[in-house]
């Protein structure tokens, strides 16, 4: 199928404007891979590895396997050794970062220096200006409903409101999983999108098949926010924090039995290898945006 060209694919010199999203506990090599040599940008966080020897092994499995350009979700906080974790990155030729927590503006320089690329996972306008004047390439708006740590704002509202108001490129993160749906977010002025839960319910995933079942029979009223689990709102699947939320605390649970997802499980029908998911969700957005055209001028 022929590319897609958005100012995201042009940065990043990828075919298709869909980031798969880097997701703690389930975006490792497989999945990275797969999205990249999909025309996707596979990416993963770093806190996924536990130690700088093993996130230097997994670049090199994924160096091995492809040689299209991957990305990285960067914890800027002190709790992370990020400085080591940026030259491991840029060294294997690492070349977009998303930020989350922490200041932007520490990395830049770095990474322009080798070519690379800069977003900011955001949630507000204020997020968004701070970030702009660090220096960004550009936003991730991440929505309501979207899996891991979303929003408060939804999609169709956060993105046109970060483009007029800051003129980055917006990445649009909530809700985004087929198609359509990713037509509509370039129409709304994104560069691109970034899918998370829909990967959830990927071949590559690392996560068990009891969490992969789980994303396909949640509907998105199955999908709760609640701050309680790690401080900050995040999205799980309702069955999956029974007695967490209201009751005992955290140390009863594993973080591997607490499945977070977006509402976009809504659109989730079945486990597919990823490339699949990536290649279908370019080629039905150039369907859909066929057919609205043909709607228009009827
Ligand atoms: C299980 C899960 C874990 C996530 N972990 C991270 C993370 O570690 N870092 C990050 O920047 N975003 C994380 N996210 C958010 C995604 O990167 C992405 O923004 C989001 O999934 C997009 O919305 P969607 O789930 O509706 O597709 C996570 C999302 C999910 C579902």
């Amino acid at each position: 199928m022929a590319s897609i060209h958005t100012d995201l694919t042009r940065l990043l010199g990828i075919k298709y404007p869909i980031i798969g999203a880097p997701m703690f506990l389930v975006s490792y090599e497989a999945l990275t891979i797969a999205v990249s040599e999909a025309g996707g940008l596979g990416m993963f966080p770093l806190p996924n590895y536990r130690s700088l020897v093993d996130l230097e092994e997994a670049l090199k499995t994924i160096r091995q396997a492809t040689q299209k350009p991957i990305g990285v979700n960067i914890h800027l906080s002190g709790k992370f050794p990020w400085e080591e974790q940026l030259a491991i990155c840029l060294d294997m030729g690492v070349s977009f970062f998303i930020t989350s927590l922490g200041d932007p503006g520490l990395i830049i320089d770095r990474v322009h220096q080798k070519g690379g690329a800069v977003f900011a996972d955001v949630v507000s306008l204020n997020q968004g200006i701070r970030a702009r004047e660090r220096g960004v390439d550009g936003l991730v708006a991440v929505a309501a409903g979207a899996g891991g740590h979303g929003g408060r704002i939804p999609t169709i509202v956060l993105v046109p409101y970060l483009k007029e108001q800051t003129g980055l490129p917006i990445v649009a993160a909530g809700g985004v999983s087929t198609g359509p749906q990713l037509a509509s977010a370039l129409c709304m002025g994104a560069c691109g999108a970034i899918t998370g839960t829909r990967l959830i319910a990927s071949d590559e995933a690392r996560v068990g098949e009891d969490y992969k079942k789980a994303v396909i029979e949640a509907g998105p009223d199955g999908i709760v926010v609640t701050d309680r689990l790690t401080g900050n709102n995040a999205s799980w699947i309702a069955k999956s924090i029974e007695g967490v939320e209201n009751g005992p605390d955290l140390r009863s649970k594993k973080w591997k039995t607490l499945w977070s997802a977006g509402q976009s499980v809504a659109q989730v029908e079945g486990i597919r290898p990823a490339g699949e998911i990536i290649k279908e969700m370019a080629e039905e957005c150039v369907l859909a945006i066929k057919k609205i055209n043909q709607v228009c001028i009827a």
